[in-house]
């Protein structure tokens, strides 16, 4: 039978011809060819694996990486192998003087060649697909919290747990460290492979510094959920304290925090309203804890500057320092990564029965157990619930025997704000990442200080003129009770006298 000519192919294969020719006949080298290997096993498997995802399969975070991370990129490696082995060749080519000026026949009537051409077309057709679908599906599975927060397992490990616990426990960690729109998006994904390198290369600080000096500003995140118009009025604090008594006699203390916002004249009023967008400080030092210098600029344009009178600002800060314009995470820096502190963690546990505050001494021990330091998160768990249990039997024999599902539960409540709060393997203990909601340090005198508003609120910032940063105790809230057993106010809320 005789061959058939080329003449005889049809009509779009000869436009294509000057194309694949070439391609056809350049692509025969090794490193192409590892390319199309590479590319199309590759291909196959994610094929496979995407399948299980639709049929709802959740893949474990390293699965998660492998399938969606590091398979793609496997794949986009062998696809981008083929042009280079191309172009290498035309140059090595060009370089001995043996590029063809006219390509062999790439002969479309025969059979070989057809089935050729048409396996490279079709799985061209298959490759962008998966491609474009590997992608998506890595960004979607690189913005969940699963990944967020278990993938650099240590690493992540506090945020994550502290998280868990907190009032954002349902909101993903992208709402508040991404949010909407692009170029947020794009210099997340920058600043996200360092870290996936520091992490992998052990280059990371432990703790991880705070504040985050490239947070997207507050107001773009914070405000998709809450907006200031929403927020306002006044919001009663209830704060129950034990005592180091054997009884753990319990006191209260009753606020009325004015958390304002806009009031119904549209006037900035209280701790929300006067602040937002109209503050402007110089930080002393890298966490944000020394405030010599703040201005103030009033709705109406009116500028006032405060000056520290204790500690006043120097002059290269004055100069050249960078001015941050107050936002919600000036306050609330630890909105759900809250990190708390032994006395206040086992007062709120008391209050709400996971310790029983019937057992003898158990705040008083509570706290001590906390404050030891332990090898390890491990060692923790054995050690401590063991030395609670010691204490009862050895001093409180009968209470040890008649109570003693409340002294587990009690030892399991002690070991889980342990386990909330420090985590030997990336240096985070008690009190390491500062609290500037309120000022602990007035309050509590006993325990760690954190000024929190008392940063500018402390009655040694001045203007010029001799005007001052209020540290009025009713400015921010009226205090109806200091530790008081029984406040009176409390059964008078309740109807009662
Ligand atoms: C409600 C908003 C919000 C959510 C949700 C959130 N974060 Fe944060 N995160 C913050 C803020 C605000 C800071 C900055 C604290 C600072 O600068 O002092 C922060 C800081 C951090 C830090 C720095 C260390 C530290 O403790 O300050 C890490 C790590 C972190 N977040 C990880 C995560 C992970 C992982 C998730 C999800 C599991 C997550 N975050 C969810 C608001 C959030
Ligand atoms: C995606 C929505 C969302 C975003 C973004 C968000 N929050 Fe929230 N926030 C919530 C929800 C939901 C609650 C819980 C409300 C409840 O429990 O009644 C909450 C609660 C709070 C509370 C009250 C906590 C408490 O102890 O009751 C504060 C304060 C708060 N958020 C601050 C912030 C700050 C600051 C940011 C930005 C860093 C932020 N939120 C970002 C949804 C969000
Ligand atoms: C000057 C400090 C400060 C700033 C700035 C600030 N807040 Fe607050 N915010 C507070 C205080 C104090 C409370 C009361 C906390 C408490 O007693 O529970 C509060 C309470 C809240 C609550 C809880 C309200 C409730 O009824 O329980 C939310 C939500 C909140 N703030 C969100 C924000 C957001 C969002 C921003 C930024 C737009 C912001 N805050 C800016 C100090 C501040
Ligand atoms: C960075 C400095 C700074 C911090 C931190 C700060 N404030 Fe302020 N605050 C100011 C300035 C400045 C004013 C306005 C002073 C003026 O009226 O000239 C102000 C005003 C106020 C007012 C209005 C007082 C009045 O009587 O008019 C309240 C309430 C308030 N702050 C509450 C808070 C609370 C609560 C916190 C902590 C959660 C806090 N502030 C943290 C700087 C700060
Ligand atoms: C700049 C605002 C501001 C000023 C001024 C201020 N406070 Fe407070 N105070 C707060 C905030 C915010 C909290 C925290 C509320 C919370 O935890 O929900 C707080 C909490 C407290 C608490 C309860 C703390 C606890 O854990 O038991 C007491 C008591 C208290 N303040 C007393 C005072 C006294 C007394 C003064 C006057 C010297 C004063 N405050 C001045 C903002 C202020």
């Amino acid at each position: 039978m005789p061959e058939p000519t080329s003449n005889n192919a049809p009509k779009i294969f000869d436009k294509l011809r000057g194309v694949i020719r070439p391609a056809f006949y350049l692509s025969q080298n090794a490193i192409s060819r590892t390319g199309v290997v590479i590319a199309t096993t590759t291909g196959i498997t994610l094929v496979f694996a995407f399948i299980l995802l639709i049929f709802g399969f959740q893949p474990n975070p390293y699965a998660g990486i492998v399938v969606l991370m590091i398979l793609p990129a496997i794949f986009a490696l062998g696809l981008i192998l083929i042009p280079i082995g191309i172009v290498r060749d035309v140059r090595k080519f060009r370089r001995l003087g043996t590029l063809p000026s006219t390509y062999p026949t790439v002969d479309f009537s025969h059979q070989g060649v057809r089935r050729t051409a048409l396996f490279v077309v079709i799985m061209t057709a298959i490759n962008i697909p998966i491609f474009a679908f590997a992608t998506y599906q890595g960004t979607v599975f690189m913005e969940s919290t699963q990944f967020c927060g278990q993938t650099c397992h240590k690493v992540m490990d506090p945020e994550y747990t502290a998280y868990q616990r907190s009032p954002h426990a349902r909101v993903a960690c992208v709402e508040c460290h991404i949010g909407p729109g692009a170029p947020w998006f794009v210099r997340s994904k920058l600043s996200g492979s360092y870290q996936v390198l520091a992490v992998t290369f052990d280059l990371y600080p432990r703790p991880i510094p705070t504040p985050i000096h490239n947070l997207r500003p507050a107001r773009e995140t914070c405000e998709q959920c809450h907006w200031p118009e929403r927020f306002s009025g006044d919001k009663l604090v209830i704060k129950t304290k034990y005592g180091d008594d054997e009884k753990n006699s319990s006191t209260k203390t009753v606020l009325m925090v004015h958390i304002g916002g806009r009031n119904q004249d549209s006037k900035l009023v209280g701790i929300h309203g006067r602040h937002l967008g109209l503050v402007s400080y110089l930080p002393a030092d890298g966490k944000r804890q020394a405030i010599p210098w703040v201005s103030y600029r009033t709705v109406d344009g009116t500028v006032t500057d405060y000056v520290s009178t204790d500690a006043p600002p120097k002059a290269d800060l004055l100069a050249s320092g960078e001015r941050r314009t107050m936002d919600c995470v000036d306050c609330h820096n630890r909105p759900t990564h809250t990190f708390d502190l032994p006395e206040n963690a086992v007062n709120k546990a008391m209050a709400a029965g996971r310790i029983d505050p019937a057992l003898p001494f158990i705040h008083k021990k509570a706290i001590e157990l906390l404050k030891v330091k332990y090898q390890s998160r491990e060692a923790a768990a054995a050690e401590l619930p063991e030395a609670l249990r010691e204490f009862y039997q050895k001093n409180y024999p009968a209470v040890y025997s008649l109570q003693h599902a409340a002294i587990e539960e009690a030892a399991k409540g002690i070991l889980y704000i342990y386990q909330g709060n420090v985590f030997p393997e990336m240096n985070i203990t008690w009190g390491t990442y500062p609290n500037n909601l309120g000022h602990t340090d007035f309050s509590n005198p006993d325990q760690q200080s954190f000024p929190g508003c008392f940063r500018c609120h402390d009655g040694n910032h001045k203007s010029k003129d001799g005007k001052e940063i209020t540290q009025d105790c009713n400015a921010c809230h009226a205090l109806l009770a200091q530790d008081e057993a029984d406040p009176k106010i409390l059964h008078e809320m309740a109807g009662g006298n």
